[in-house]
């Protein structure tokens, strides 16, 4: 779309990145459209953004008037045409299911104007594969939100195979417009950068606790206050939705069998319907409410060591850089910036020690034969390089 400005967004899907990604678009000043299959899920989106704009005026960051302009400039519809046919840029967030998006995505190629970009919200599907269902593969991006988008100040930016520089720079333009900070994930790969190292969290967590080494709380508490994560692991898998890093699980191990070690808890959950805050019910239980928190102790962190969870980050973190999908300063910042991380992980790392790290990896390697474990070469000559 060269160097057209983009007025009209719209957002596909209104589910926990939806309706967030519809809101800050709002907020930034843009036309918002935000499409479902269904309205009473655009019912509960809209009740959704209203209570966090709600928490906005509460906190004095936004004006009531303010929060009534956002709400007047978000439109809802469940019908796609209606929604996109006006577009400048169309954010695809709708479930993880390779079949449907590209179904969508060709569906509306036909419907958009041919200067719209579209972007997909995925965490983890191949952001060239949904392209070339589309005859615009120049002006089809990845641009993917943490949850929740409105307070998360991450977005990664993913081009695919054709992807052109301009669409970049709109994306990175249009993410800079939300007062977000755009990170470039280089490479198309799976769980791009902060999900290649959340997700095997995740599943390392589960292991320790089906293994009997700790408490789901103490193995919480040690992720949260001896890493300087903002939630337990198990409370944030909860919170992202067991369902998503389900889906994101299958299909980074389908594309990647070295990114994780899918640990059987989580299909468990999924498949007995436990899909975390939203369904009630996950690795904990909640009561009703738009957002809920687990209380945590010092005492209960004192009991957990959480060097294997740090073991498991630092190695695909170094993956990613060995790869050339992000330097390390972009890795440290992405982490920071999507995870709520109070320092970089390489910080934590160094403090911890690199040689145990990669000690604690190798006989995981040894006694489960998995080369989900085996070190990583740039981590490798880090310990090389500081011994
Ligand atoms: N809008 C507005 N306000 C919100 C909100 C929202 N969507 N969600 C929460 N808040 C409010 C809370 O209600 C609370 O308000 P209060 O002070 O009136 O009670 C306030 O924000 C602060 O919340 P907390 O007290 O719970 O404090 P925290 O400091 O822990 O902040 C958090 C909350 C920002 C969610 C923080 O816990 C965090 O960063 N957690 C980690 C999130 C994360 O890792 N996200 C990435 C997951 S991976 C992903 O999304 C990728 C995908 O592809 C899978």
């Amino acid at each position: 779309m060269g160097s057209r400005r983009i007025e009209r967004v719209a957002v596909l899907g209104s589910g926990i990145m939806g309706h967030g990604i519809a809101q800050i678009s709002a907020m930034a000043g843009y036309r918002v459209t935000m499409r479902d299959v269904e309205q009473q899920f655009l019912d509960k989106a809209m009740e959704r953004i209203r209570w966090s704009l709600g928490k906005m005026v509460e906190k004095g960051r936004i004006s009531s008037s303010e929060m009534d302009e956002i709400m007047g400039r978000i439109s809802v519809t469940v019908d796609i045409e209606r929604a996109v046919k006006d577009s400048d840029l169309v954010i695809e967030a709708i479930p993880e299911e390779m079949r449907l998006k590209k179904e969508t995505f060709a569906r509306i190629d036909a419907l958009a104007p041919s200067h719209a970009v579209f972007a997909s919200n995925t965490s983890t599907l191949p952001i060239t594969e949904m392209a070339d269902a589309t005859k615009r593969g120049d002006r089809f991006i990845g641009i993917h939100f943490f949850n929740p988008p409105q307070l998360m100040q991450l977005v990664e930016i993913i081009p695919g195979a054709s992807t052109s520089t301009s669409t970049v720079d709109i994306a990175m333009g249009y993410v800079r417009s939300l007062k977000k900070e755009p990170i470039l994930c280089r490479k198309d790969v799976a769980g791009f950068i902060v999900n290649r190292i959340f997700i095997p969290l995740v599943h390392e967590a589960a292991w320790e606790l089906k293994e009997g080494k700790a408490s789901m709380r103490e193995i919480d508490a040690g992720f949260k206050f001896r890493l300087g994560f903002p939630m337990g692991i198990f409370e944030l898998a909860d919170y992202t939705g067991i369902d998503v890093v389900h889906k994101a699980t299958k299909e980074m191990y389908s594309r990647d069998r070295k990114v994780v070690n899918p640990c059987p808890l989580v299909e468990e959950l999924y498949a007995k319907g436990h899909y975390g805050q939203k369904s009630g019910k996950g690795f904990y239980e909640y009561g009703q409410g738009s957002y809920a928190r687990i209380e945590l102790s010092m005492q209960e962190a004192e009991r957990y060591d959480p060097v294997r969870l740090l073991a498991v980050a630092i190695n695909n973190a170094s993956w990613l850089i060995s790869n050339d999908v992000a330097g390390k300063e972009d890795v440290e910042r992405a982490l920071i910036l999507g995870m709520g991380l109070k320092e970089g992980i390489f910080a934590i790392a160094g403090r911890v020690g690199y040689a145990r790290l990669v000690d604690t990896l190798r006989a995981l390697r040894i006694g489960s034969r998995n080369e989900f474990y085996e070190p990583d070469s740039w981590l490798l000559n880090l310990v090389k390089s500081s011994s």
